[in-house]
């Protein structure tokens, strides 16, 4: 150790020596990435002061991508550094069940039973996440707002006060994720209009207690450079998170007249890839004939809620500074778990690949990092925890080797003690990887970027998602930047290059397949006894409209799902 301490000493002498800085990690849900990354369209639309600030004053990494769209399987990907086939947190039912030390999670424990948690735990492999890992360097770790993880974070009485989201939604498990591979053509949500109010005064209530408790906080800390250890504090909001709600003070920062209306691909549903539709549909904007108007206010509505967001995290750094913290002695991180489609391609919430739901705001600023850059270089969310641990003067990285994501330090010129294989290197052509197997998708689909290029590919293990209909997707986001334009048939070359990038991570076939497992595992444990008459009406109040031919779709998919995961079941 001693040996390898010295080889990395002459990279950051004063790093090592110094005192370290403090952390402020800000997180918000569902941000478009794209409206943090100011020189876009996106960003004309609204007014993000704060974050505008910290792009000026820091690093932003504005290609920057959720590992899998949606907020249990992003956060457990993100907290553990490990891309969600490692961990196999594949939806919102199911988050890490165990601590890195292997403490159950208390919510996976009530939901599931012990020995399922257990079962799960064994094979989600992870032996850190962010918060283990900087209070392992000596951080005094501070966790407000929302976690959404599982990791037993919640188990303490205490700590679960002042956080949200256990990671195991539900509660307990949800129908529509356990069948989601029945492609049960139904929406599950509410219509984006029918949650849609720009006129409440009583806005987020949850997210300013989050804030308030923070500023509590940082108040009683002694005054910079008289905290004895250095502090890790997470404030962490739903906003903007869906239902879309806001009112005049916040819709005061939107530029309605730079809001785009989304061009909606032609020919819904026939001529869509099935798997769009049947998003759009499980989102529950198919029937209604949308004006321009309705989804204007749906798009501003949300925009005001970015605004909203910006607010509140002004909040937590004002406090700070009134103390005397500043950019020498605190590191400033601040990201997003997923986008947020906001009417686009026909849909609202996150859980596609396309850019509004995928990308992500990624941005540090502090000590020796550059002011004002814009890195165009890939990035995802899995490079958060290693760059977390380079701020916080990690010197033994041989123990992350397993981690599925790089330091981005260097490529803001800050200092960095993580050794090459760990850091992202300028100029790499990176290629970066997402997934998604959760209920509005109804089979696994694999994102990879790359250069200019998107390629999504999706799941086959069941017939109903031959390779013959569930084709790939392929988008010159470049040149495209609505995504409209599936080049797969006329790029084979490319995507067969993109295919060989996510094949030498894992096999997405394979992947697929043990997602689709799980589901009908949590099925036969946790449905079937139940008995038909409370799993018809759990169908019936969760896909709207549910009828005899879904009735038959779940009845083939459970016949071939036996066939193929437990021949010793026979389903009649
Ligand atoms: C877990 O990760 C370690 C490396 O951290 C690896 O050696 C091991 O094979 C993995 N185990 C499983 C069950 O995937
Ligand atoms: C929760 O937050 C309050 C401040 O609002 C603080 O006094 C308390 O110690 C916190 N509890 C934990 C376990 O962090
Ligand atoms: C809008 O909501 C915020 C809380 O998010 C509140 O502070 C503000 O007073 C409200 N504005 C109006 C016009 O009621
Ligand atoms: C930052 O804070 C430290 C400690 O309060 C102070 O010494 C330093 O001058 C401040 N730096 C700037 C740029 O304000």
């Amino acid at each position: 150790m001693a040996h390898k301490m010295l080889l990395l000493m002459p990279l950051a002498p004063l790093l090592a020596l110094a005192k370290r800085p403090n952390i402020l990690f800000l997180m918000t849900d569902s941000m478009d990435g794209r409206l943090v990354d100011f020189s876009s369209v996106e960003a004309q639309a609204v007014e993000l002061p704060f974050l505008r600030r910290l792009a000026e004053e820091g690093t932003s990494f504005v290609r920057s991508y959720a590992n899998s769209p949606q907020c249990v399987p992003s956060r457990t990907s993100m907290c553990s550094g490990r891309r969600t086939d490692q961990i196999r947190a594949w939806s919102n039912q199911k988050g890490l069940a165990a601590s890195p030390s292997g403490e159950l999670d208390a919510s996976c424990v009530k939901y599931y039973g012990p020995e399922q948690c257990s079962a799960w735990a064994k094979t989600q492999n992870y032996s850190e996440t962010i918060f283990s890992g900087v209070a392992r360097l000596g951080y005094g770790v501070r966790l407000y707002g929302k976690v959404d993880i599982g990791a037993a974070l919640m188990n303490d009485e205490a700590a679960a006060a002042n956080i949200s989201a256990t990671g195991f939604h539900g509660p307990g498990p949800v129908i529509d994720i356990t069948t989601r591979a029945a492609d049960i053509r139904r929406p599950t949500k509410r219509e984006p209009l029918s949650m849609t109010s720009d006129t409440n005064n009583k806005v987020h209530p949850e997210d300013w207690k989050t804030v308030e408790r923070c500023r509590e906080w940082i108040k009683q800390l002694p005054p910079a450079g008289q905290n004895d250890a250095p502090f890790f504090l997470h404030c962490s909001l739903n906003i903007p998170h869906p239902a879309f709600q806001t009112n005049a003070t916040w819709l005061a920062k939107v530029n309605e007249d730079k809001i785009v209306v989304p061009q909606w691909p032609a020919g819904f549903p026939e001529s869509w890839h099935p798997y769009d539709s049947y998003m759009s549909v499980s989102k529950h904007v198919q029937e209604t004939s949308y004006t321009d108007q309705d989804i204007l206010k749906v798009r501003k509505t949300y925009y005001a809620m970015c605004a909203e967001a910006d607010y509140l995290l002004n909040q937590v750094w004002e406090s700070l500074k009134d103390k005397g913290y500043n950019l020498s002695n605190t590191y400033l991180m601040y990201v997003s778990d997923h986008g947020e489609m906001n009417m686009e391609h026909r849909q609202d919430w996150k859980n596609s690949m396309y850019e509004a739901s995928s990308r992500v705001p990624f941005a540090i600023a502090g000590p020796g990092v550059a002011k004002g850059r814009r890195v165009r270089q890939l990035t995802s969310l899995v490079d958060v925890f290693p760059t977390l641990l380079d701020m916080a003067g990690e010197v033994d990285w041989s123990r992350h080797s397993e981690l599925a994501g790089k330091s981005v330090l260097p490529l803001a010129n800050a200092p960095s003690l993580a050794p090459p294989s760990m850091a992202v290197t300028a100029g790499e052509d990176r290629a970066v990887v997402s997934q998604y197997h959760s209920n509005m998708g109804n089979t696994g689909s694999f994102m990879v970027r790359k250069g200019q290029w998107k390629y999504i590919s999706f799941g086959h293990t069941l017939s109903a998602f031959s390779p013959d209909t569930y084709t790939p997707q392929l988008f010159d986001v470049d040149e495209d930047p609505g995504e409209l334009r599936n080049l797969a048939s006329q790029q084979q070359q490319v995507v067969e290059e993109l295919h060989q990038e996510l094949k030498k991570l894992f096999d997405p076939e394979e992947v697929d397949r043990q997602a689709k497992h799980e589901d009908y595992q949590v099925w036969q444990r946790f449905f079937v006894p139940l008995g038909k008459k409370k799993i018809m009406r759990k169908l019936k109040r969760t896909y709207k409209g549910f009828d005899q031919e879904d009735y038959k779709k779940l009845r083939q998919w459970l016949r071939e799902a036996s066939q193929i995961f437990d021949p010793a079941v026979v389903v009649v």
